[in-house]
């Protein structure tokens, strides 16, 4: 077991420093140089493709993040509504199901009782067809599926997802461009976007050198009992994502939300204790985020900024600036979500606690 780590000290780690590989072994054979392949999705995509005019998507935990990524790509890229909710709540209640809707999963294990237990609910109703995004083949979601798309993570061991989460953003954005070329999206606009999914493997390995910075950082967390992570539009779920991480490992009571919604409530809770970490790239909402980020200040809170140079955020003492690689606006969430990741393990490390097995968790949640 411990070889199978390597040179790392945990899974977790080890899993957090193999993104570049799974990324682009994730990409290899579902993109051309200009287009996305969606064969990937199975045999018969394409004529359901042509069909959908709507998407729901359903999961658990890291993996309903995922989905709340892609719902923002959906509606702006593909110009397609798209709903997002956790399996537990999705299957226990009435649903309206839209005219040639895609029943979209998303799971690492395949195996999740709840998201299961929503496909065979979905099946009943009158969706187009269902499609999982797993990474666990044979399992029962790919089973059950009509379509399936595998990421190419690998076994993921850290009960803390780190590696299936940014290969499902993979997995998403490549659906949102094949859905997106039949709602208006140029084959220019794909080029581009195909362009970008081609650079993550290698943006994020320049992510992962922030690790040395995002250590000493980690140390300012270790006393503190509550945090808040940021972001507005599409970094909003990538700061739930990153608060989840820190809730999850290092037991820090981690809360997430949109910079402009904490005027109607956590700006109360802010003070020199409760650190406030920012998802903030340099993207057309930084300077509502910037403003946002300013009242916090004003209050007295710690700001933690991940952006990047061409935002110029001033550090100051009570500003840590950590500056990330710019990147097109379509890839950041797969790039930010890595110092996220790097900042909840080395905290974890800083409070000592069981970071592949944390209290309370399991990897895969196969019982209701
Ligand atoms: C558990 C794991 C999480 C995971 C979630 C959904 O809570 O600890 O890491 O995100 O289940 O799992 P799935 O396998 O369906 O993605």
């Amino acid at each position: 077991e411990v070889a199978d780590k390597g040179q790392y000290r945990h899974y977790m780690l080890k899993e957090i420093f193999e993104q570049p590989t799974v990324l682009a072994r994730t990409l290899q054979g579902r993109i051309s140089k200009t287009k996305v392949l969606e064969a990937a999705f199975g045999a018969d995509a394409s004529g359901i493709f042509d069909k959908v005019e709507g998407v729901q998507i359903v999961a658990c935990g890291t993996s309903y993040h995922a989905g709340l990524v892609a719902k923002y790509w959906m509606e702006s890229i593909a110009s397609i509504p798209c709903q997002v909710e956790v399996a537990s709540e999705y299957r226990y209640r009435k649903v309206f199901v839209p005219k040639n809707t895609l029943f979209v999963t998303i799971s690492q294990s395949g195996e999740t009782a709840d998201t299961l237990a929503a496909l065979k609910e979905a099946k009943k109703s009158d969706y187009l067809a269902s499609l999982v995004i797993c990474n666990a083949p044979n399992s029962s979601l790919v089973r059950e599926s009509d379509l399936v798309f595998m990421t190419q993570a690998g076994p993921e061991i850290g009960v803390a997802s780190t590696k299936a989460f940014t290969t499902q953003l993979i997995a998403l954005q490549l659906l949102t461009i094949a859905l997106g070329r039949r709602h208006g999206l140029s084959a220019d606009q794909e080029a581009k976007m195909v362009a970008a999914l081609a650079t993550v493997p290698d943006e994020v390995a320049k992510a992962l050198t922030l690790d040395t910075e995002i250590k000493i950082t980690s140390e300012k967390f270790a006393d503190k009992k509550h945090a808040l992570f940021l972001g507005r539009g599409v970094e909003y779920p990538v700061a739930m994502e990153g608060a989840l991480k820190l809730k999850e490992i290092s037991y820090i009571h981690a809360e997430s939300y949109p910079a402009g919604e904490l005027k109607h409530g956590p700006l109360a809770l802010v003070d020199a204790d409760m650190p406030i970490v920012a998802v903030a790239p340099n993207n057309e909402l930084m300077e509502k985020l910037k403003s946002n980020l300013e009242e916090v200040q004003a209050r007295g809170g710690k700001l933690f900024v991940f952006s990047d140079q061409a935002s110029a955020f001033p550090s100051s003492d009570d500003v840590t600036v950590i500056n990330v690689h710019s990147v097109p606006d379509t890839i950041a969430p797969m790039v930010y979500t890595i110092p996220l990741q790097l900042l909840s393990y080395h905290v974890a490390i800083v409070k000592g606690t069981d970071v592949d097995q944390p209290r309370n968790l399991a990897k895969s949640v196969t019982v209701e």
